[in-house]
């Protein structure tokens, strides 16, 4: 999904740039392969433009499944490249322990993966290797983050003390390969997307989150799988302030949005108090079409978000991408190819360093927190939402409060 609506788009943006040269794209089976290759959004964006499908769809049973078969496509693709990671949440960890011992770079979707220690593992054997590893939390590069993080830099809005935020996707995800994967033994609706409002809330304000609690409610999927499919998390930040983050898989099918989602932050001044609201999904524009689309989720009456990402005419050939989704992937691919075209690897470990410490880019070394949010989610989330700490003493770890 994640790959269809903004990561292929991206990569052949950057393909086309000259930024990037061949893609190749691994899946278990065929079937996904197939749906981006024939995407006809994708061929009028980016006419001409193709990749290298693992397995080839059109020699294979397009549902036979591949399991190893991503290793080939690392092994094929060789060192100094980059391997994208956009596998379910689960099998991040091993996908890119197999990338890195490759000598290839990598950008992951988030989570990175879930728990500390094998984030900590990944930030280590890349440091000892001279890799990049960044992680793609896109809300990052929405303009709105940039401009609060600098204005609570600058002290404009005070101390955080208070918040809530949620991101409820469509109902109809329910029915999407979801069901195999986000199940409750793997994951929950606050793994999945709670990271990216903590993850900001972190990033705009500095704070480190030291305790969550997760209530989450169990539901059936349509295939009979059972998930976590609302969940209402608690995150206390190491000044004693208070995140509230609501998720789930329940926005109506007809609602006109994407999903629901956005951000509202109390703070503490000297005399008076500051305060950020971000709707995030409803960004001011509506349309009400004569007919609507034929993919889960169209209506006719639409409040498109001209912000996350959109393939626009621009003069050029086909489409171009546009939004913060697009800049997020092209930061990161950029950040990557500056590691990997460094000469030496003081230069490599000296740039590693210096995006670390900027803190915009997210990666193992500045972003851990956010793999002990997850780890702690889980703890709680399974056992009816007991409060879970944060340590950060010498080796960071999670316990029950
Ligand atoms: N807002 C965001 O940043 C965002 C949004 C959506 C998804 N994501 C993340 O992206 C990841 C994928 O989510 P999605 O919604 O695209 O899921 P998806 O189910 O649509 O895609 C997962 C893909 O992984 C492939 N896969 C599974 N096992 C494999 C294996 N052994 N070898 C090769 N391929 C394999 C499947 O074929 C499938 O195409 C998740 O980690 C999710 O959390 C992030």
């Amino acid at each position: 999904m994640i790959t269809e609506v903004q990561i292929l788009p991206s990569l052949y943006q950057l393909q086309r740039l000259g930024i990037i040269n061949e893609i190749s794209i691994s899946a278990l089976n065929g079937a996904p392969l197939k749906k981006l290759a024939e995407s006809q959004t994708l061929k009028d964006a980016f006419p001409g433009q193709n990749f290298k499908p693992y397995p080839d769809f059109t020699q294979e049973d397009p549902d036979k499944a591949f399991p190893d078969l991503y290793k080939t496509a690392l092994e094929n693709a060789g060192e100094n490249n980059i391997a994208l990671i956009a596998l379910p949440d689960q099998l991040h960890y091993g996908a890119i322990m197999e990338a890195l011992e490759r000598n290839m770079h990598i950008v992951s979707v988030k989570p990175l993966v879930l728990n500390y220690q094998q984030s900590l593992e990944i930030e280590e054997l890349a440091e000892k290797k001279g890799l990049f590893v960044g992680v793609e939390y896109h809300k990052r590069a929405d303009d709105r983050s940039l401009i609060a993080r600098r204005r609570y830099k600058k002290g404009l809005f005070g101390e955080f003390k208070m918040g809530q935020a949620h991101l409820v996707e469509p109902w109809y995800y329910r029915d999407s390969n979801f069901q195999n994967w986000c199940t409750v033994e793997n994951s929950d609706m606050f793994s999945y997307i709670a990271c990216h409002y903590i993850d900001l809330v972190q990033f705009i304000t500095g704070l480190l989150p030291v305790e969550v609690s997760v209530y989450g409610i169990i539901d059936d999927y349509p295939n009979g799988n059972k998930g976590y499919l609302y969940t209402d998390g608690r995150v206390i930040w190491e000044n004693g302030a208070v995140l509230n983050v609501q998720n789930g898989l329940g926005y109506p099918n007809i609602g006109p949005g994407g999903n629901s989602q956005g951000m509202m932050l109390f703070f503490k001044g000297e005399n008076d108090g500051g305060f950020l609201f971000h709707h995030d999904q409803y960004r001011g524009v509506k349309h009400s079409l004569l007919q609507k689309g034929n993919e889960p989720g169209d209506t006719q009456y639409i409040e498109t978000s001209p912000d996350y990402f959109q393939l626009l005419e621009y003069g050029g050939e086909g489409l171009e991408p546009v939004g913060y989704g697009y800049r997020s992937i092209r930061k990161l691919i950029e950040a990557t190819i500056s590691v990997a075209s460094s000469t030496n690897s003081e230069q490599k470990t000296a740039l590693i360093k210096k995006i670390n410490v900027s803190g915009i880019l997210a990666t193992p070394a500045n972003s851990f927190f956010n793999e002990l949010v997850m780890e702690a989610g889980r703890m709680s989330i399974t056992n009816e939402g007991k409060p879970v700490t944060i340590s950060y003493k010498d080796n960071p770890f999670v316990s029950f409060k």
